[in-house]
């Protein structure tokens, strides 16, 4: 009897071990530029419950694309892996196929980077075999129509026709700044009253005061349109120091109210990036 029982047992562990290597697993990685306001992260963990929720049975992992942010956050005693190290631990933790979405904004340097990365880690020996890759938030026509029309159905509520909204983009010195005049665009189809400005490209505030002037504008609503109200939004936008947009504009006699709410905070505009994923998951 225990001769025959033996081989028998054996022979179920061999089959058990040949079915697990067969069924692929599958992962996602969300990768952000990242922040290290402790309240700015509020966007960060809304993309994760809407990632989770949208894929409940893919396991998600997260990565800093930014290495000053990731450096800072050690500092704080916060590890946060970058692109890099997310996959070759994912490849380590078994992962075949890993579906990469970026939560930037606009296709910049911060994706092209990430994508140099996805394209580095396809076929990796004892590792991840396929990686695919997502577009950020704007990336073809039909994201800048979807995404001007969620920016103008979250706009503050109480904001009247007839005031500003003028929302301040990050900005780049990389050719897809022009994203961000793109976007102007877009939403002068449905608002000619919404305005696109950025801290670190073009436009500037300045391209924006005179019409607001030539408009006759007495009040502006001034919100980010960033992933996450960080750094940014909260002193160079809504700041107390004369050169933020808030106090550029009160000393020019504008009414200014802020909206402090990044675009991963709004659900619409959030699961603008889900849907993206989801075109690559099919
Ligand atoms: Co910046």
């Amino acid at each position: 009897m225990r001769n025959i029982l033996i081989p028998i047992i054996l022979l179920c562990f061999l089959h058990s071990n040949t079915c697990m290597a067969q069924k692929e697993k599958n992962g996602i990685l969300l990768v952000a530029f990242g922040t290290t306001v402790p309240k700015a992260k509020i966007a960060l963990d809304n993309f994760d419950k809407i990632f989770k929720a949208a894929f409940p049975n893919t396991e998600i992992r997260w990565a800093y694309s930014s290495k000053f942010i990731r450096k800072k956050l050690r500092k704080q005693g916060f590890e946060i892996d970058s692109p890099i190290e997310a996959l070759a631990k994912m490849g380590e933790d078994g992962f075949k196929t890993v579906y990469v979405q970026s939560l930037h904004t606009i296709p910049g340097s911060e994706y092209n980077d990430l994508i140099k990365t996805v394209d580095a880690f396809q076929n990796m020996p004892k590792g991840v075999q396929k990686v695919k890759s997502s577009t950020p938030l704007l990336y073809n026509h039909h994201d800048m129509e979807e995404c001007s029309k969620a920016l103008l159905s979250n706009l503050p509520k109480e904001r009247k026709a007839k005031e500003a909204v003028i929302l301040m983009g990050h900005g780049t010195h990389h050719p897809a700044n022009i994203y961000y005049p793109g976007l102007q665009y877009y939403l002068w189809k449905h608002d000619k009253n919404v305005f696109v400005g950025t801290v670190e490209g073009s436009p500037e505030l300045s391209d924006i005061l005179e019409t607001l002037k030539e408009k006759n504008i007495k009040k502006i609503w001034l919100m980010p349109f960033m992933a996450v109200a960080g750094d940014h939004a909260i002193n160079d936008m809504a700041g107390k120091e004369e050169d933020s947009w808030k106090s550029i504009l009160e000393k020019e006699n504008f009414k200014v109210e802020c909206y402090l709410k990044g675009t991963g905070e709004i659900n619409d505009i959030a699961k603008l990036w889900v849907k993206h994923l989801k075109e690559i998951m099919k």
